[in-house]
């Protein structure tokens, strides 16, 4: 098939053009040095030189925070360039799979969300996010709406990389223990990806490694693996953790939509595994 990935310079985008690269599909990358998302006229123009079968829209701005400082922004590049995006699928008769975010819930619940649970963002990230499924939802009737979380991949900035510099370095560990999600491993979720768009079943999935915890639990798991036993984590709230967003407390995911069609992701403790062997933080073998 001829995919157009958007985001490909980011951690996910990366690697969904490599594993779909790997599947034989022509694989076309873009990121914001091509356009921009937001630019309607630009997304419609490059999308129609395209000219894909499916567009896969990795592409936001995922400085939580930032968008919290600036929500019209958050607002413009991942509310109204998911929009952009969207029609610009549907000019060219594309599918459309977005890659959207656990922050569209509340977190107020204690069960894991399922795919067509009530929405209600409570931070300017997640209502951007939210601005763009709808906008997939209502513009293009075959629309994969793919939410996530706490995604971690090889190259980047990311909580195992963050927590693994921190305790080599020896300094100080303070992390929450009430904020709980999936973490998930950007490799897993391009390769559910990829399956998923070979089924053709449009609507909404969650496709994030089985299991929830919180970033405590998280930071202990990454340690304890890598050697670092001895290293204390002082466990806060989130209440003592001052930030510009405000996180959904409990915002984990259950994948029971994919499930069903044989779309699932391993536990979230072996896909780290697997990231730190693949980093040479583990031995080979110890995270299978
Ligand atoms: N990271 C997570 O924990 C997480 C969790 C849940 C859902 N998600 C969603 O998963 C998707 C992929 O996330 P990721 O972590 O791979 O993100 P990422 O590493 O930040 O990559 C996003 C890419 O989009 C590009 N981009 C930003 N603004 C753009 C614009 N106006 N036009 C075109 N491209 C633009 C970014 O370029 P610059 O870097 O130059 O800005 C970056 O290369 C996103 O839709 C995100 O909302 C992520």
């Amino acid at each position: 098939m001829r995919i157009l990935v958007t985001g490909a310079a980011g951690r996910l985008g990366g690697r969904l053009v490599e594993t779909l690269g790997a599947r034989d599909h022509a694989v076309i990358g873009v990121d914001v040095a091509d356009f921009d998302i937001a630019d309607f006229a630009a997304t419609n123009r490059t999308v129609g030189q395209i000219a894909p079968a499916l567009i896969i829209h990795a592409a936001a701005w995922t400085d939580v925070d930032g968008c919290a400082r600036d929500p019209e922004q958050a607002l413009r590049v991942n509310g109204y360039g998911a929009q952009n995006v969207a029609l610009a699928a549907a000019a060219v008769g594309a599918a459309i799979l977005y890659v959207s975010s656990n922050e569209v819930f509340s977190g107020t619940t204690k069960q894991p969300y399922r795919e067509y649970d009530a929405t209600a963002p409570i931070n300017p990230y997640g209502y951007s996010k939210w601005v763009g499924e709808r906008a997939v939802l209502t513009l293009n009737p075959r629309h994969y709406v793919v939410r996530t979380a706490w995604l971690f991949a090889h190259g980047g900035k990311n909580f195992v990389q963050s927590i693994l510099n921190a305790a080599t370095q020896g300094k100080p560990l303070r992390v929450v223990t009430d904020e709980i999600a999936n973490p998930t491993y950007t490799d897993d979720l391009a390769a559910a990806i990829a399956d998923l768009i070979e089924t053709e079943r449009y609507g909404i999935y969650h496709l994030v490694n089985e299991g929830a915890c919180s970033r405590y639990e998280f930071a202990r798991h990454i340690l304890d693996r890598t050697g670092h036993i001895e290293t204390h984590i002082e466990p806060i709230t989130l209440s003592e953790w001052p930030r510009a967003s405000t996180p959904p407390p409990f915002a984990a995911l259950e994948n029971l939509h994919g499930k069903l069609l044989g779309v699932t992701l391993r536990p979230w403790q072996a896909a780290v595994d697997a990231f730190l062997e693949r980093e040479g933080r583990i031995e080979r073998g110890a995270g299978r």
